[in-house]
């Protein structure tokens, strides 16, 4: 978000100063959906619904769009709403049209959904598309949601989310760039990029709002919504550094997680809302809870009641209140009572309608006609956008005898039941998606015009079917299991106790595998499994994630070797989950995990994850040589030769780690610093240079100080976190 105009701050300060003070307190609240036809249900009620298919997605849809009339309507006319969530562009105007003709002050509201990874043309999830290591690509993919929510009356998208996340066993690690603080800070960048800084035309940009503010990621023991508890270093160096830079690239908007920090929930933390992310990072706009999240500082035991919650909330510095009616029913009285200052008002109306204003808002409050019919006919380019991120979040595991790619005309036996369910490519927190989009593996295999049978064999929960079963062995002379999560089992309130293939998946892969014919397997799932069993017996492996509506293409292209797979693992993959959280970047112990007994290990795990941070294998191989570093006066300077060595062009992830070797307190043992994709043809050679910034080579410690402490470092160089090259390097700063 550009800094507003002299003109446009006098607008917002012109506004604010004719406003009553229910009037402010109404831009201070966002509604959530209540329902006509007998019940009222939350919002995320109304996703679990959809989600474990008690109303279906066109429901769902419909429910949208159709938000209780009345409900809002008397409340809008009074200037009591700042915000809404609706996805119907029809409705979206109706509402606006009271909110600017007929409320007094003609405030427009500002329509907010979850687009995570894509509006209607859904894109791979965020842990998938990391793995593209193309920042760039998340860039373009956010532009292209931006675009299309936008021509729906939707101009706040709830993203990025950046939480950074280790541990497996939450589901939501799903809707993050991964495990690594790097990583996930240059995907938060360029998503902010994407959806706000096309301001050509009021059509093609909305609000990011960054969430989970934060922390929210090391909730304990990946259960959702659980305490957290860390170091203050770990906090600054490992949490906070994704918003921190996606604040300074200018996000309008951030979201208060559910979590405590150390004691205290986000939602009334002052230290982190108001004096880091507000007065320190500079976040431009405005600060909203998280659903329902004042009210459940009650039952995290912080405030008395309801009325106390809004005030602490507020005097923290959270400006918006999604979904509890708290700061509508108890900010006039707490202002009366002067527990809450007209300045905190002030501020946080001041800053919503910033964002108001800079969106473009008052000048064009509702969606024509033309818009809302605009992507009617999904355009070519979109579709081919969500093709090549899924194709680009590919990453294979495994291929054992080079299995892969399979030969044009080779007889398949196409087995497993999510292999045919549009539902289940698209991840979850995917609301604007239309099923005459998506493209399953089953569709693709039939366009293809694939020599193939399909037996489903075995749903992700299900019974194995024993005659589809005999089919499926009897007929092909390869085998490609389509095996994994539902959409249900990663994301919100999703957290699994157990992270190996669920139902009889495994079991069916088994029986697969005793009729002595290769075996592909082809993942689809929203988190890190832990696939020790399926490492060891299945020939080749493919992580297709839930890749959009173009993860048949995708899967197919790979499969068949038209496209040579490049996605790395953007978190890492533990070999049983009971190793959980496991991430590449830990401190080391003082007893490293080895071999021998007395060290950092698990007497049936080791120590060792099954697949690293960044790995990928591809259909050719690489090879890496001559790491050098030179230093110069404000960086080091990085080259490598990278060969490949295989049999095919292909595109490599070449990334650059460091260790700080000694320091004043414990140092991961390696941290990503940088990664470059490099194509590479059939024999070809490059020689790869990359440059570090000395003042990017520090840390804070627990007083949010940064330190360049001088010592020895040891700069690494590979296709993972794991295999590297490796120089040492005095550095004093
Ligand atoms: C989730 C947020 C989401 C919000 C609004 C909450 O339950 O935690 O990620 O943006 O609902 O839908």
């Amino acid at each position: 978000m550009n800094e507003l105009t002299k003109e446009q701050k006098e607008k917002v300060k012109n506004i604010l100063s004719q406003m009553t003070l229910e009037e402010k307190i109404g831009q201070m609240n966002q509604e959530s959906v209540s329902i006509v036809g007998g019940f009222d249900v939350s919002f995320e009620e109304l996703i679990e619904m959809m989600t474990d298919g008690r109303i279906s997605h066109e429901e769902f849809e419909k429910i949208m769009g159709s938000a209780e009339k009345d409900y809002h309507e008397d409340e809008i006319r009074a200037g009591g709403v700042g915000s809404i969530m609706v996805q119907d562009p029809q409705k979206a105007n109706e509402l606006q049209r009271i909110a600017v003709e007929e409320s007094r002050l003609k405030i427009p509201l500002l329509f907010g959904l979850d687009v995570i990874h894509g509006f209607r043309s859904v894109y791979p999830i965020a842990i998938a598309e990391a793995g593209s290591f193309e920042p760039e690509l998340f860039e373009r993919t956010a532009r292209m949601a931006a675009k299309e929510s936008r021509s729906q009356g939707v101009s706040w998208h709830f993203a990025p989310m950046i939480d950074v996340a280790r541990d497996a066993r939450w589901g939501r690690v799903s809707e993050g760039p991964g495990e690594d603080p790097y990583l996930v800070t240059e995907f938060a960048k360029s998503k902010v990029r994407g959806l706000q800084n096309d301001t050509s035309s009021p059509k093609n940009y909305v609000a990011a709002c960054l969430k989970h503010y934060v922390a929210y990621g090391a909730c304990e023991s990946g259960r959702d919504y659980n305490t957290v508890s860390m170091a203050k270093s770990m906090l600054y160096n490992t949490y906070l550094p994704p918003f921190k830079e996606a604040a300074k690239e200018g996000a309008a908007t951030a979201m208060a997680s559910f979590n405590d920090i150390n004691g205290v929930p986000s939602t009334v933390n002052t230290f982190a809302l108001r004096e880091l992310l507000k007065e320190t990072y500079g976040l431009p706009g405005f600060v909203v809870s998280d659903a329902n999240g004042i009210r459940e500082c009650v039952a995290h035991g912080i405030a008395e009641d309801n009325y106390d919650a809004g005030v602490q909330a507020a005097n923290a510095g959270l400006d918006m209140d999604m979904g509890t009616g708290i700061f509508r029913d108890y900010m006039k009285k707490a202002v009366e009572e002067g527990k809450v200052s007209m300045e905190v008002i002030d501020e946080a109306v001041e800053r919503i309608l910033g964002v108001k204003v800079w969106l473009g808002l008052f000048e064009h409050p509702y969606i024509t006609e033309e818009d809302m019919h605009q992507y009617d006919t999904l355009p070519k380019e979109h579709i081919a956008l969500a093709r090549e991120a899924a194709e680009k979040s590919v990453v294979l595991l495994k291929n054992e005898g080079h299995l892969l790619p399979l030969k044009k005309d080779a007889k398949i036996s196409l087995v497993g039941a999510l292999a045919e369910k549009k539902e289940e490519i698209i991840g979850a927190w995917a609301l604007s998606w239309k099923k005459e989009d998506c493209v399953t593996i089953l569709d693709a295999f039939e366009e293809k015009g694939v020599n193939y049978s399909y037996y489903p064999c075995c749903d992700v929960e299900g019974e194995i079917n024993e005659e589809e079963l005999k089919g499926a062995i009897s007929d092909g002379d390869v085998i490609v299991a389509v095996v994994g999560e539902n959409v249900s089992m990663s994301g919100e309130a999703s957290s699994r106790a157990d992270i190996t293939l669920p139902g009889k998946q495994r079991e069916m892969l088994q029986r697969l595998l005793e009729s002595g014919k290769p075996v592909v397997a082809i993942l689809m799932n929203g988190r890190p499994l832990a696939l020790k069993w399926e490492q060891e017996h299945i020939q080749a492996i493919i992580e297709g994630w839930h890749l959009g509506i173009q993860m048949g293409p995708a899967i197919t292209g790979i499969l068949f070797g038209e496209v040579n797979p490049s996605g790395k693992l953007a978190a890492t993959f533990p070999a049983m989950t009971g190793q959980c959280p496991i991430y590449y970047n830990h401190p080391n112990t003082g007893r490293p995990g080895s071999k021998s007994k007395f060290t950092s290990r698990y007497l049936d795990a080791g120590f060792e994850p099954l697949y690293p941070f960044g790995y990928g294998l591809s259909y050719t191989s690489y090879e890496y040589s001559n790491l050098a570093v030179a230093e110069n006066k404000d960086s080091l300077n990085i080259t490598l030769d990278v060969e490949n060595t295989g049999d095919m062009a292909g595109v490599e992830t070449v990334q650059l780690y460091m260790r700080d070797v000694t320091a004043s307190l414990v140092r991961p043992i390696k941290e990503l610093k940088g990664f470059q994709k490099v194509t590479l043809e059939k024999g070809e050679k490059k020689k790869i240079e990359c440059k570090l910034l000395k003042e990017n080579m520090g840390f804070y410690n627990d007083n949010g100080e940064y330190l360049l402490e001088d010592g020895k470092f040891q700069i690494f160089a590979g296709g993972n976190s794991k295999d590297n090259l490796m120089e040492e390097i005095e550095i004093h700063f």
